[in-house]
């Protein structure tokens, strides 16, 4: 007999993000990225409230840059059943939308309690990302020179021909002359390494691959997408000195070991929803017409796999009569 599909929480989920970058988006392009975190935080700790659900914030913001948080280890949601991890990311890309920059979102995922990896003390991971037909050939241990020929023989295309994306890094010095040294091309992306993984394993993007070093909690983000999506990510901690490593392998966790997506997430029943901020790869971004908001996001969920993009048209006296001025 089949099983009656459960509620679809991403379309709850939706909201969440709308609200949150509906928010953050009266900051573009105006210089101070901790407002813009601060609007986008709290327009989603607001409408993450009314949520119908029982959430742990595994994976909370701002920890790295003392920006405003929805703290680890807080409960959101009303409190109803289903108990969920919660991965919030209320604006990823603070920068880009300081700088009015493509690809901020502000993103959400969610899935089954105690399923979502918790990175402990460590900010960073190297991450590679692409999409299910080269899933298999994806590695952190081999050379990336190796990888890329795999990937362009795959594909059939030369390694010239590939295009990688990652962030704009001295930290990636070494690795970016590895990959010129063999021909493939880059693309360098400023912030936003969520939308780069999304860019990396969606059709149509020009993207091949992501590589690099980016935010564990965003590479954990990533992979509850990628989960519905399709693709595959793989992570490994980054601890950036030796204090670090001693407080990442204090917490149980081995910095050698590589993550797969599975490890990142491990329900086949997760929940991604995204909406874009400012104009990107992915999504629109906010635009504000006379009266009215409008709105590109993306929601997802694992278990069927279903990826929706919906616009949304919001009226803005309306909005301010229910939430004040939270989102302009
Ligand atoms: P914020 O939105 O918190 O500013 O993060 C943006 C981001 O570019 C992420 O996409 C990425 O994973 C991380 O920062 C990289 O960290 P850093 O800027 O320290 O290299």
């Amino acid at each position: 007999m089949a099983i009656a599909p459960d509620r679809n929480l991403a379309l709850e989920l939706v909201r969440v993000t709308e609200a949150a970058a509906l928010a953050a988006a009266r900051w573009v392009g105006r210089g101070d990225k901790n407002a813009a975190d601060g609007a986008a935080v709290d327009a989603m700790r607001h409408m993450l409230s009314t949520v119908p659900m029982d959430g742990l914030v595994v994976i909370g913001e701002g920890e790295k840059d003392h920006a405003p948080m929805l703290f680890n280890g807080e409960r959101i949601g009303d409190g109803t059943p289903p108990e969920v991890d919660i991965a919030v990311d209320p604006l990823e890309g603070t920068s880009l939308v300081a700088r009015g920059q493509p690809n901020a979102l502000a993103v959400v995922a969610l899935a089954e309690r105690g399923t979502m990896f918790d990175p402990g003390p460590t900010f960073y991971m190297e991450k590679m990302a692409g999409s299910d037909d080269i899933a298999d050939l994806l590695s952190l241990t081999d050379p990336v020179e190796d990888v890329l020929a795999r990937v362009a023989d795959r594909r059939g295309i030369d390694v010239g021909d590939l295009m990688v994306v990652l962030l704009d890094r001295p930290r990636h010095a070494d690795l970016v002359a590895r990959i010129r040294a063999v021909g493939a091309r880059i693309r360098f992306i400023p912030d936003g390494d969520v939308a780069g993984a999304l860019m990396a394993v969606r059709p149509g993007t020009g993207i091949d691959l992501l590589v690099g070093i980016g935010g564990t909690p965003e590479g954990v983000i990533a992979a509850a997408a990628i989960k519905a999506t399709g693709g595959a990510i793989l992570g490994r901690l980054w601890p950036s000195d030796d204090a670090e490593r001693a407080d990442v392998v204090a917490a149980g966790l081995d910095p050698a070991r590589v993550l797969t997506t599975d490890d990142l997430v491990r329900s086949d029943n997760c929940f991604f929803a995204a909406t874009g901020v400012t104009d990107g790869d992915i999504l629109r971004g906010v635009r504000f017409e006379r009266g009215t908001a409008v709105t590109q996001s993306m929601v997802m969920r694992s278990r069927s796999g279903t990826v929706r993009v919906l616009d949304a048209r919001h009226q803005r006296s309306k909005l301010r009569g229910l939430a004040g001025t939270r989102y302009g």
